[in-house]
């Protein structure tokens, strides 16, 4: 019988999806899988691992650093990220080493969307603020102006970043709440394309200028790190909200802050941070403010497609065939 790769897990899986790669992988798992707090594998961790197995598969909290490929000979041929942002691995540094990065796309489009959704519906009716007063014991029942919120449908929208994600969110918004959506990505940048009925701008503060709701759906790279800072919040309507479930750093968090503060904005729905799983305290007290912890993609069907895509994706790759979701 052939050997079988050896495949080192960084953090618990969906029980099914470990069955599904321990029926194909010899596997091994970090020390995550057996802690009782959740948190990011160990630099040495990973280092440790593309020494000595023939793939790893990670997740969005383990940073696999350029460094982590320095310590000596690479054995491990594949990275399978279980996700579809890579900005935590070093591609660079991957492909240099000959190592395949692949990720898991299109199966979390529809929860990330839906999530984004609710995020504006959260910030817009005031949800969280609602819940609150309510388990504090503080509700003396209805009354006529008590909370109130501001309408999502018939508004517009403001699509940053018009990839799987972008559009999943656009067609929501068109379909089930009637707005009008805007988009601007770093890529296509041409105003006059109209197709799915969204108008396309080609300068992101023409967006920022006439978007209710501004939602981010762009990868994180060089080029959008910081993407929204001062400027773009003081070329947001006073009475606009942010979204964010695409990664914490496209946000100048302190710049949120401090635009939240001075009345620039009228709140934001959060789903992902600068420095997770730290948050900026400027933004923990403030009712208009929606905070969750990374949760785009957390529905069992969701995490359980990403898992066997991950699969998928591994065992293309040692039964020589094409490698569905090949990053590098
Ligand atoms: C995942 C995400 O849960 O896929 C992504 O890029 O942000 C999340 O939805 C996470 O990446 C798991 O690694």
């Amino acid at each position: 019988m052939t050997e079988r790769p050896l495949l080192h897990i960084t953090q618990p899986l969906p029980a099914r999806v470990e069955e599904a790669l321990a029926e194909r992988f010899d596997v091994r798992f970090g020390a995550k899988r057996r802690a009782s707090v959740a948190g990011p594998a160990a630099a040495s961790e990973i280092a440790v691992a593309l020494r000595e197995a023939d793939a790893v598969l990670c997740t969005v909290t383990d940073a696999v650093t350029a460094e982590c490929f320095e310590d000596g000979p690479v054995r491990a041929r594949i990275i399978a990220n279980f996700g579809v942002g890579v900005n935590h691995i070093a591609l660079n540094a991957a492909k240099a080493a000959g190592i395949t990065v692949t990720n898991t796309p299109d199966v979390l489009t529809d929860d990330t969307a839906d999530l984004t959704i609710a995020l504006m519906l959260a910030v817009m009716r005031r949800l969280g603020e609602g819940e609150r007063l309510l388990r504090r014991g503080a509700w003396g029942g209805w009354h006529p102006t008590q909370l109130m919120g501001r309408r999502l449908s018939g508004k517009t929208l403001g699509i940053v970043g018009l990839g799987r994600i972008g559009r999943a969110v656009a067609q929501r918004a068109q379909e089930g709440f009637g707005m009008t959506v805007m988009a601007w990505s770093r890529s296509r940048t041409r105003a006059s394309e109209t197709g799915e009925g969204i108008q396309r701008v080609s300068r992101l503060e023409e967006l920022l200028g006439a978007s209710d709701v501004v939602s981010l759906h762009c990868p994180l790279v060089k080029t959008t790190r910081h993407l929204i800072s001062g400027p773009q919040f003081a070329q947001m309507r006073s009475d606009a909200i942010l979204v964010n479930t695409a990664r914490g750093p496209v946000v100048d968090e302190a710049a949120l802050v401090e635009a939240l503060e001075a009345g620039q904005i009228s709140g934001a729905g959060l789903d992902v941070y600068e420095q997770e799983p730290e948050i900026h305290p400027g933004l923990l007290g403030r009712e208009n403010v929606v905070l969750l912890p990374h949760l785009g993609s957390a529905t069992v069907e969701t995490r359980e497609a990403m898992g066997m895509r991950a699969l998928e994706n591994l065992a293309a790759f040692f039964d020589g065939r094409d490698v569905p979701d090949r990053v590098v």
